[in-house]
């Protein structure tokens, strides 16, 4: 795979040296993307005390920057970075679908770009990986909105609407397993038309954010979050995910055909579901749910 093509800008260590502990200016090539200004800069200083190795790579145009960083690992670059791409020609998400970043918008106030996509790439040594993608979902809706919910594994939904997905994969490297937490936040409110669920775009909760304003908020946060789902784990994360759980207490049907109610999360992230034969732990990322009835009441939240 050759290098995409482009103006690209970048922040991070200086080429060839390890990152001391601090006081030092990240190095920045090529442009800055199009018109927009990325606070790729202000991150990497953000995240570097975190991440010695850390790097802020913005692209005008990829594939998908999933695909991209996967390449990369694949190819022995291993280093954690975050890759943004101001427009993705493939977008991938959830089993098998594609992720559309370049929504047509009616929104006149949609002077940037529509969709927010970015991935960040790290290697990771969890206790457990178990309820890694639902930590991610949580730390992107607390960063962002007490109004936003997430709906089992890591859709982030505002009222009953899709707001952002989360694609998490994984691959090994030698003796290393390599992290690729790809993110797509819509931002503008997209047009609903062919689509048979209007999707919601975070300008109607925050009308003055903008991408980039919208990175810089999210991922510091992530990258500390992501450090400690690998040191604890799923479970103190337990009770957050439940208050923003869209599914509690709602019918629910999955797409292996089984029905029941919507019990919340257990200490790994597996979902609960009330069936007729009992309590059932749904834990397969294969498997997708759709709510059949409308939201709860906040009496039945736990
Ligand atoms: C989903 O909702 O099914 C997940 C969508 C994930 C989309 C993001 S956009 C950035 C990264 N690159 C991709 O190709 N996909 C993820």
């Amino acid at each position: 795979m050759s290098e995409p093509e482009g103006h690209h800008f970048t922040a991070g260590p200086p080429q060839g040296e390890i990152a001391p502990s601090g006081g030092r200016e990240p190095h920045a090539v090529g442009k800055r993307g199009g018109h927009i200004h990325w606070p790729a800069e202000a991150i990497w200083e953000a995240v570097y005390p975190l991440l010695p190795t850390f790097s802020v790579e913005v692209l005008p145009e990829v594939d998908s920057t999933n695909s991209e960083l996967m390449r990369r690992a694949r190819a022995g670059q291993l280093d954690p970075v975050l890759l943004v791409a101001e427009r993705q020609t493939a977008g991938r998400g959830r089993l098998g679908r594609s992720w559309n970043s370049g929504v047509p918008t009616t929104d006149a106030r949609a002077n940037t770009i529509p969709t927010l996509t970015f991935s960040l790439g790290m290697p990771l040594v969890p206790l457990d990986w178990s309820g890694l993608s639902l930590a991610v979902g949580l730390s992107i809706v607390e960063s962002l909105h007490p109004e936003l919910k997430l709906k089992w594994p890591n859709d982030v939904w505002l009222q009953d609407r899709k707001l952002a997905g989360i694609l998490i994969e994984t691959v090994s490297v030698a003796d290393q397993r390599y992290a690729v937490m790809g993110v797509g936040i819509n931002i503008a409110v997209p047009d609903a038309q062919g689509l048979r669920t209007a999707p919601a775009g975070l300008r109607e909760l925050l009308p003055e954010m903008d991408a980039p304003a919208v990175l810089g908020r999210v991922v510091p946060a992530l990258v500390q979050a992501i450090q400690r789902f690998v040191e604890h784990g799923f479970a103190p994360l337990r009770t957050p995910f439940h208050a923003r759980d869209l599914l509690y207490g709602r019918e629910l049907q999955c797409s292996d055909g089984m029905v029941g109610v919507a019990r919340g999360v257990d200490a790994t992230g597996a979902l609960l579901l009330h069936t007729g034969d009992g309590l059932k732990k749904i834990t397969s990322a294969e498997v997708s749910v759709r709510p059949l009835a409308p939201p709860a009441s906040a009496a039945e939240l736990p």
